[in-house]
């Protein structure tokens, strides 16, 4: 098939990194520079518009073009990490502003909500992942902003980002997903109809585990966006010169780890549906999946290396299957190369909303026969199925 005069395709602006060669070297791989600071010109301008690091500089500009490029974005920032973009996003709100949340999003971001709610008087109606539920939630002309996160942790609940984009606009208010489990190889929420599309970029943009990262992408550059600058600027919240650098060697291989990692984990949640030792399997990609029809629509670039599952036995053993592996990693986070397993309800406390005999597994990609042969060896060894 020939793409004579046609632009290039998303895998191809990823793996070249927008082909942005080096005119003095020829280095096809950007430098990193770690400037904090830039000499202005002979006129006393500042040299193609950097003037200081923490307004970024450019290996920070470089890796917010491609993500841009990759979410269809009028523009991208990124953070040190996705809190401080979630932290960023927050300051936006004024006192008496409501926003619409998912009662199962990261837990991390819920507890900035609802100190928001405790200090600042922003006023956060949590709701549950049934459909509709956001969409009834929403008071308009006092509601703000409306979040949703897709497929969310660690049921990997779907929500319908371009049904929920209609209802919220038809409000005034602004739609924003945390689409960290469905990078836009898969799902371009803004495309879809939101307004922000967020990442903690920790996870499959980076998808190495080796830097923290948090990005927000924008439909428009409107006065929303001049604010969100802003807060960064004054927040000092920027990413690191070092840390674009990283993300942007992740992100060539983005399209190639979320494919593996897709179809290991279908693999995985096929082998284990049924099985004597699991109660049950959740994952967007099994037809029995609550939300697979609209997964299904939205995820066109694979449902993710992301599932759980519910073993047939007690909390402890749950753990114990945990600790017997020997080809997954005991740790948290996710979206890495690296397959992950954790006991969710260990890891987020007594109030955990996760079903306590939940296990999380990142699937990364590695040989999927080597993963299914440890879940069923560390399974075997818990006694799971009696
Ligand atoms: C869905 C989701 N959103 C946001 C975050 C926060 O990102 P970070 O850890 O990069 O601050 C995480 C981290 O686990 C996450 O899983």
């Amino acid at each position: 098939m020939t793409r004579r005069n046609a632009p290039p395709a998303p895998d191809t602006i990823a793996a070249q990194a927008l082909r942005r060669i080096d005119p003095r070297t020829g280095a096809v791989v950007p430098g990193i520079e770690l400037a904090s600071t830039f000499a202005r010109d002979e006129d006393y301008v500042a040299r193609q518009g950097y003037i200081y690091a923490r307004d970024g500089g450019p290996t920070v500009e470089h890796v917010e073009a491609v993500l841009a490029a990759l979410e269809g974005a009028a523009g991208t920032l990124v953070f040190a990490s996705g809190m401080a973009a979630m932290v960023a996003l927050a300051e936006t709100l004024a006192t008496g502003e409501h926003v619409v949340a998912p009662a199962g999003m990261y837990l991390g971001g819920a507890n900035w909500l609802r100190r928001m709610q405790a200090r600042r008087g922003i006023d956060v109606t949590f709701v549950g992942p049934e459909p509709g539920a956001a969409e009834a939630a929403i008071r308009p002309g006092r509601t703000r902003l409306v979040w949703l996160e897709t497929p969310s942790n660690p049921t990997w609940d779907i929500a319908d980002i371009a049904a929920t984009a209609t209802a919220t606009h038809a409000a005034g208010a602004r739609l924003g997903v945390d689409c960290t489990a469905a990078p836009p190889c898969t799902t371009r929420a803004l495309a879809l109809g939101a307004d922000v599309a967020y990442h903690s970029g920790t996870k499959y943009l980076g998808g190495h585990s080796d830097l923290t990262a948090g990005v927000l992408s924008l439909a428009a550059r409107d006065p929303f966006w001049e604010d969100l600058c802003a807060i960064r600027r004054l927040m000092g919240s920027v990413m690191a010169a070092f840390e674009a650098w990283l993300l942007l060697r992740g992100l060539r291989t983005l399209h190639l780890r979320y494919a593996r990692s897709s179809a290991s984990a279908l693999a995985i949640a096929r082998h284990f549906d049924g099985h004597p030792g699991v109660a049950r399997v959740l994952y967007p990609g099994l037809p029995a999946h609550p939300g697979h029809a609209v997964a299904a629509r939205q995820m066109t670039g694979g449902f993710g290396g992301m599932l759980s599952l519910l073993v047939a036995g007690t909390e402890p053993q749950a753990v114990d299957v945990a600790r017997f592996a020997e080809v997954f990693i005991p740790a948290t986070s996710l979206g890495g190369v690296e397959s992950l397993i954790e006991h969710r309800r260990t890891v987020e406390g007594e109030d955990s909303p996760a079903p306590p005999t939940l296990l999380r597994l990142s699937v990364g990609i590695e040989d999927p026969a080597d993963l299914i042969a440890d879940l069923e060896q560390a399974l075997e060894r818990a006694g799971c199925g009696g």
